[in-house]
């Protein structure tokens, strides 16, 4: 099938940030409901990206394809030039627009240099159906 045909690719982390990862992906509440082989998936496969203070990450109404954990900096999220709230590190963003298959929400303003980890739309839809596949096939 499409699915068989994607090769995930792992990336070498620390063991520190390998559990912030976990962690991050355990305590976010649309990922938490994953099972535990998926979560260490999704970490193994995030790869690190920088931006620079200021830069814009995310910006609202655009179409989505990357899931972030902040590992390192501070990050603002606004919804129609509201401010919602700030996200510092071991946080989860950018994961409604790829679980719900809609555009950005909301805009994230990096507020300080940052430093994340980052998987793409078809990488962590190939992580949840694989997992899917599997699981059916053993019955
Ligand atoms: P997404 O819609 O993909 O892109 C913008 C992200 O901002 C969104 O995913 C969430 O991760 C985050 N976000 C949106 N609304 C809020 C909110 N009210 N509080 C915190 N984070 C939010």
């Amino acid at each position: 099938s499409q699915l068989t045909g994607v090769t995930l690719k792992s990336y070498c982390k620390t063991k520190e940030s390998s559990e912030r990862i976990q962690r991050a992906l355990m305590d976010n509440e649309f990922m938490k409901h994953l099972e535990h082989g998926q979560i260490l998936t999704i970490m193994d496969c995030m790869h690190p990206t920088s931006l620079t203070k200021g830069c814009c990450v995310i910006q609202e109404g655009d179409d989505g394809s990357t899931v972030y954990v902040l590992e390192e900096g501070m990050v603002e999220v606004t919804k129609q030039g509201k401010k919602l709230c700030s996200i510092g590190e071991g946080k989860v963003f950018g994961e409604l627009a790829i679980l719900y298959n809609c555009t950005r929400t909301a805009t994230v303003t990096a507020l300080t240099d940052i430093k994340l980890w980052a998987i793409d739309r078809q990488g962590f839809q190939t992580i949840m159906m694989r997992t899917g596949l599997i699981r059916h096939s053993q019955y």
